[in-house]
């Protein structure tokens, strides 16, 4: 892509950061797998699920599950995806913030309308997490990555690796006229080392960290799209049990493991014991009494 003569097309690289070469009195865009820039990731990113790929990019915005949940209530359609290079109100599951410096991480959300009835609409995160699982191996299993991934999921809709979070997702509905006419998807990526804060990296990590490398944003960010373009089709024609499966294949925490539920500032010590048809998390309390757990935090409990 050629950015021409003007000032403001420059400034706004400039503010962006992204990599210009100048030569004669022209300034050129350095094509660069991290730099997003909307016109490449659309056409990047293969349609299976929408016509095209709509992009939508900010530099710095309060939060972009906010702007897609407005761009819904306007009527934008299905497949469009609103990305941040930083955010400013990040969101987070329970209210909690979602830490997102620029220039370090991947911070999107995806405005579908599914046709699905409502009550499985919970299952796209357990969509969002495989298709992030699946990404991370399949790059963990190329040979210029130095390290390979310990790539595991977390209910309910954590990526781990090598036990610390990598990634959040956030799946909020859109109402209009009191119904559910929407489904906002967020996603949070810690891509380079710079993601985290000191405070952070007792319990997080990044791609770039673990595979001991630094990990282009926009390459990531395409082959997500395309991973999750393929478990929406799945989720479309209604096959729950398959991204139920799917999901289990990438936990290690799903049966027979001793977790911590939090609630507030209590926590119990139970086992996991299943998934429900809708994805939530089946436990075992100490007394053999079993509970399908909808909405906690998890903590695995480490027996060293
Ligand atoms: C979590 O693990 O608590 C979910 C985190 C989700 C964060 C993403 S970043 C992009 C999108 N916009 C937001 O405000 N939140 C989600």
């Amino acid at each position: 892509m050629s950015i021409s003569g003007s000032n403001d097309d420059l400034e706004l690289c400039r503010t962006w950061n992204l990599p210009l070469e100048t030569k004669n009195g022209w300034a050129r865009l350095v094509f660069d797998h991290d730099v997003l820039v909307p016109a490449w990731i659309e056409s990047e990113t293969p349609a299976i699920s929408w016509d095209r790929l709509r992009v939508l990019g900010f530099f710095e915005i309060g939060s972009t599950n906010e702007e897609a949940s407005l761009k819904a209530r306007q009527g934008a359609p299905e497949g469009l995806l609103v990305y941040s290079e930083s955010q400013t109100s990040g969101r987070g599951r329970k209210g909690r913030h979602w830490s997102s410096p620029a220039g370090t991480g991947l911070y999107f959300s995806l405005l579908l309308r599914p046709e699905n009835s409502l009550n499985r609409w919970p299952l796209l995160t357990h969509v969002a997490s495989v298709s992030l699982a699946q990404v991370l191996n399949e790059l963990s299993a190329e040979r210029w990555i130095p390290q390979p991934l310990a790539v595991d999921l977390k209910w309910p809709n954590d990526v781990l690796l090598s036990e610390k979070k990598t990634a959040g997702i956030l799946l909020e509905t859109v109402q209009q006229e009191q119904h559910a006419a929407a489904a906002v998807l967020g996603v949070g990526i810690n891509v380079k080392s710079g993601s985290l804060s000191d405070e952070l990296k007792e319990t997080a990590t990044s791609v770039s960290a673990e595979a001991g490398v630094s990990i282009a944003r926009r390459r990531l960010l395409v082959r997500y799209l395309y991973h999750f373009q393929i478990g929406y089709e799945l989720f479309k024609r209604g096959q729950y049990q398959r991204i139920l499966d799917q999901w289990k294949a990438h936990s290690s925490m799903w049966d027979g493991v001793p977790v911590w539920l939090h609630d507030g500032d209590q926590r119990r010590l139970v086992v996991t014991c299943g998934l429900s048809d809708m994805g939530a998390l089946k436990v075992r309390a100490p007394d053999g009494t079993e509970e399908t757990v909808l909405a906690a935090d998890v903590s695995v409990r480490h027996s060293r």
